[in-house]
Parts: C-alpha cells; sequence; structure tokens
C-alpha cells in the first residue's frame, strides 16, 4: 500500500497589509480564495485527511468560505490560538492529526500557483530523507528564508533573513515554505521548537536543521518561481492572478482554443472550453460556464455560468448570465441573456434584445429592440424590432406563449398573460391583451384615416398663425 499523506495548510496570519476587512486568505484569485486553491491542491494530491490552520477571527468565513468552494470532505480546522509564528501554526495544524503516521505535507495559504507535479518531485525526494523542501534561485532574495547547504551539497538548515550572517545574506537559494515531512519526525521537531531568534517566533524552518541531523533533509529546486508566489498585498494579489491567467490560457490553447489576447481575456478555474472554441479580444468567461466546439465568442463580452452551444456565434458587446444556447444560435452584438433565457438551435438574437426566463424556439429571431420576459416563443416565429412583452403589472409577473411561426409586427405590446397560437399574425403596432387563435390576424391599433388634399389646408392654416404671431412681436 502507498504511503498516506496528509496535509497542513497555514494560513492563520492576519494579512494587514491587503488593508481589507476580507481576511488575506479569502481574497479571490480567479475567483477562487486564495486559501481554496491551495485545498485543492493538497485535494489533487490525495492528502487526506486535510488540515486548515485557522485563527480565531477567520475561523468562521474560512469555513464558510470552505464549505461553499470546495466541500468540506476530509477537511478539518485547527485554531491557532495567536500569531506566535510557522512553527507554531504547524503545531496546531499536528495537534488534529492524532494517530496519523505518514508523510505530511505543508503549504501556506496564500500561495495559490502550485502545482500538483511540482508537489510529486517533493514526495519523491523525500524518499531520500526525512524531509524535503521546496527552495527557488532568484535574483532578489531578500525577504525570505536562505537554504544552507554543506560544502558537499547536503541541506544543513534553514536561517531567516533576519538572522542570517552577512556570508548567509548573499546566498540566493530560497526556502519557498512547502515542506514533506515524516509524521514522527515533524512531531518531534515541533515540539523541540523555541523562540530564541531575531522574531522571538517558533520557527517552522527549524524542523529542517532537526530532520538534517536525524535522517536528512532533501531541497528540490522549483522550476517556474511563479509557483512559489506568496500573496502578502493587492499588488502580490494582482501579479499571481494575472500569473494564473496566463497559465490558463496557455493551457487552453494548447487543447485547441483560439486565444486572440491572452492579457485582455479572463477565464474562470472552472470554465469548460472544448476544442475549435475561438475567443476575441475581452471575453470574460466566469464560473461554471462552458462553450462548445466551434463557438466564437467576440470581445468584449461577459458570460457567468452559462452553457454556449457548438457553433453559436456571440458577437461584441453581449452579457450572458445563467442562459443558455444551443448549436448554431448567435446573438449579438449588444444583447442580453439574462437567467433562464434558453435559445434553441439556429435560434438569432440580435441587437438591443433582452431575455429574461424565456425560450426561444428552433430557428426563431428577435432581431432587434426587444425585451422577452417570462416567455416561451414558438419555432420559427419572428418578434419584431420595438416589441415588448408586458409580463408585470406591478404586483405579479405573467407568462406570454407563442406557438410556431407566430409573426409579430413591430412596435408590438404583448401584455400578459397572452397566448398567441401557431401561425398567428400581430400586425405592427398592436397592443394585445387578448389571445389570438391559430393563423389569426391580431390588430390592436387605432384606425387609419384619410382626408384627401387636408395637408394644404393645414399648411395655409399654419403659415398664416406664424404671420400673426410675428406681428404681434413688432
Ligand atoms: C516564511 C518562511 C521563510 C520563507 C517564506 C516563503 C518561516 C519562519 N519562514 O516566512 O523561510 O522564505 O515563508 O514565503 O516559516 N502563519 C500562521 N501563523 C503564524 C504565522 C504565519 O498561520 O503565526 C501563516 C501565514 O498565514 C502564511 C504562512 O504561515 O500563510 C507564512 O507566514 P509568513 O509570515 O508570510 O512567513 P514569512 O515570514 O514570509
Ligand atoms: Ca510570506
Amino acid at each position: 500500500m502507498s504511503r498516506q499523506n496528509a496535509a497542513v495548510i497555514l494560513a492563520a496570519g492576519l494579512g494587514k497589509r491587503m488593508q481589507s476587512a476580507l481576511p488575506k486568505v479569502l481574497h479571490p484569485c480567479a475567483e477562487l480564495p486564495l486559501v481554496c486553491h491551495v485545498i485543492r491542491l493538497a485535494q489533487a494530491c490525495n492528502c487526506a485527511p486535510i488540515v486548515v490552520v485557522v485563527s480565531p477571527a477567520t475561523k468562521e468565513p474560512v469555513q464558510e468560505a470552505v464549505r461553499q468552494h470546495v466541500g468540506d470532505a476530509a477537511i478539518r480546522f485547527a485554531v491557532q490560538a495567536e500569531p506566535r509564528g510557522t512553527g507554531d501554526a504547524a503545531r496546531a495544524g499536528i495537534g488534529a492529526l492524532d494517530g496519523f503516521a505518514g508523510d505530511v505535507l505543508l503549504l501556506y495559504g496564500d500561495v495559490p500557483l502550485l502545482q500538483a507535479q511540482t508537489i510529486e518531485r517533493l514526495r519523491q525526494a523525500r524518499q531520500q530523507a526525512c524531509v524535503a523542501l521546496l527552495s527557488a534561485k532568484v535574483a532578489q532574495p531578500s525577504g525570505y528564508g536562505r537554504v544552507v547547504r554543506r560544502a558537499d551539497g547536503q541541506v544543513t538548515a534553514i536561517v531567516e533573513e533576519k538572522d542570517c550572517n552577512d556570508a548567509q545574506r548573499q546566498l540566493q537559494e530560497i526556502n519557498a515554505g512547502v515542506y514533506v515531512c515524516e509524521a514522527g519526525v515533524l512531531r518531534t521537531a515541533l515540539a523541540g521548537l523555541t523562540p530564541q531568534n531575531a522574531q522571538n517566533e517558533y520557527y517552522l524552518t527549524d524542523i529542517v536543521a532537526h530532520a538534517a541531523g536525524h535522517g536528512g533533509a532533501q531541497a528540490v529546486v522549483v522550476h517556474d518561481v511563479d509557483e512559489i508566489r506568496g500573496v502578502n498585498n493587492r499588488l502580490d494579489l494582482y501579479e499571481a492572478t494575472r500569473a494564473l491567467q496566463d497559465r490558463l490560457l496557455r493551457q487552453h490553447a494548447l487543447a485547441g482554443v483560439a486565444v486572440q489576447d491572452v492579457a485582455g481575456s479572463f477565464v474562470g478555474l472552472d470554465v469548460v472550453l472544448e476544442p475549435d472554441v475561438t475567443l476575441g479580444i475581452g471575453v470574460q468567461l466566469y464560473g461554471k460556464t462552458v462553450v462548445r466546439r466551434g463557438a466564437v465568442i467576440e470581445g468584449p463580452t461577459v458570460v457567468r455560468d452559462s452553457e454556449i452551444g457548438p457553433r453559436c456565434v456571440v458577437h461584441a458587446f453581449c452579457h450572458l448570465e445563467q442562459a443558455r444556447m444551443d448549436e448554431d444560435a448567435s446573438i449579438g452584438p449588444y444583447a442580453r441573456l439574462r437567467p433562464q433565457a434558453h435559445l434553441k438551435s439556429h435560434a438569432r438574437v440580435g441587437n438591443f434584445v433582452e431575455l429574461k426566463k424565456a425560450t426561444l424556439g428552433e430557428g426563431a429571431k428577435a432581431n432587434h429592440l426587444a425585451y422577452i420576459g417570462d416567455a416561451e416563443v414558438g419555432a420559427h416565429s419572428n418578434i419584431g424590432a420595438g416589441t415588448i412583452f408586458c409580463n408585470y403589472d406591478g404586483f405579479n409577473k405573467h407568462r406570454t406563449q407563442l406557438g410556431s411561426r407566430v409573426f409579430v409586427g413591430s412596435n408590438s405590446t404583448l401584455v400578459a398573460p397572452l397566448q398567441l397560437r401557431d401561425g398567428a399574425f400581430v400586425a405592427a403596432g398592436s397592443t394585445l391583451t387578448r389571445d389570438v387563435p391559430g393563423d389569426a390576424l391580431a390588430l390592436g391599433r387605432a384606425q387609419q384615416v384619410i382626408k384627401e388634399g387636408y395637408a394644404n389646408k393645414l399648411r395655409d392654416r399654419f403659415a398664416a398663425q406664424q404671420q400673426a404671431n410675428k406681428k404681434k412681436v413688432l
């Protein structure tokens, strides 16, 4: 049987530099709170249980965010009473792993870009020692703990910058703060920590010197320094979000998506893009959005929790939320699909058209300037420009149902509840309050009157009035 793996995620720090009422680890990076990125990583690495170390003040909001974003199976919470350092936080975490024998993966709740394959390399290295830690070689090591090695390359300790001597301060290999440690060794090392250092804190890093003397410590150098980016302020968060977007969009491009502009696009972590999708400049896809094969989305456009079917076209300046487009449908430019808008195959919505809780049947069209709310529109029906579905009387919402092949002339007002049956024809400018039978013509407007030659009489009268007014002023 393979070794058991637990994870401890340190997330009790205060995060004052975010200058926010929201705890640091709950700030979203590409829609997902920072700590949830780290929990997902631990899950992807098959860690169980996963312990999240929180502070008394952040316990409830963190628990709530975890429930919402990652589910809480196998996730435990440990409270660090006071922020007395990373070693103290790890102690609180291991306290929630009573009786656990195996490897413990230690992670920080504010390092969102770490990848599972890097953790796998750490685990491999752990086979040759009792602790493996992640390091990076950087030009600007200031602020980080330094990895100290013997002449033969063996790792002997990590020294925090504030405790470094001059020679140590010059070292360019830094500690990323990620460790895999054998549980027994970790317990003993943590129990032996003391706060005798420049910051009077319990340093988790001291477990490395302990391990070096009890079975050895191995350092694994990370390939991509983006992976170990920690978030301490909002600039870090911005940079981490951009780095994550860049990674995601490159992955989508490799999987067959045509991405026109990485920098100006946003694609959420859980968005599904099938091959042969084209994303224009400024396309923003959020939440559980799914875009099927061959669909084209022009930018700028915002799509949230929606499904865009195969070969659909979304022209520029559209806004979709909880909407669904079946195959070969198209919308925009300037269309708005609100929750429960549903376009069936080959349906077409043009500019300045809004749909809410409304279905457009196969091949149905609403090409310009319309509001379609609480409605069902049958196949191949046509909604003329300026048509308004009056679904609300100030108290209640009512439904409008159109059968197939219904033609609604321009500037019509359909007052719900209302039914227009198959093949009904509504004359332009009608206000309808009564149901229309199949294939009937409905006219709901004042009769037109013609008076032959009367226009000239009117013009003479108006000219005379104009002259009279001018004389009065003089
Ligand atoms: C730590 C490492 C340093 C490493 C750096 C990498 C130590 C002593 N130093 O320093 O070697 O180069 O990370 O980023 O570990 N936390 C708690 N409780 C506490 C203190 C911290 O839960 O009492 C959590 C924080 O929420 C954070 C993480 O531990 O997620 C790291 O804490 P931080 O103060 O940022 O450590 P650094 O000083 O950056
Ligand atoms: Ca830090």
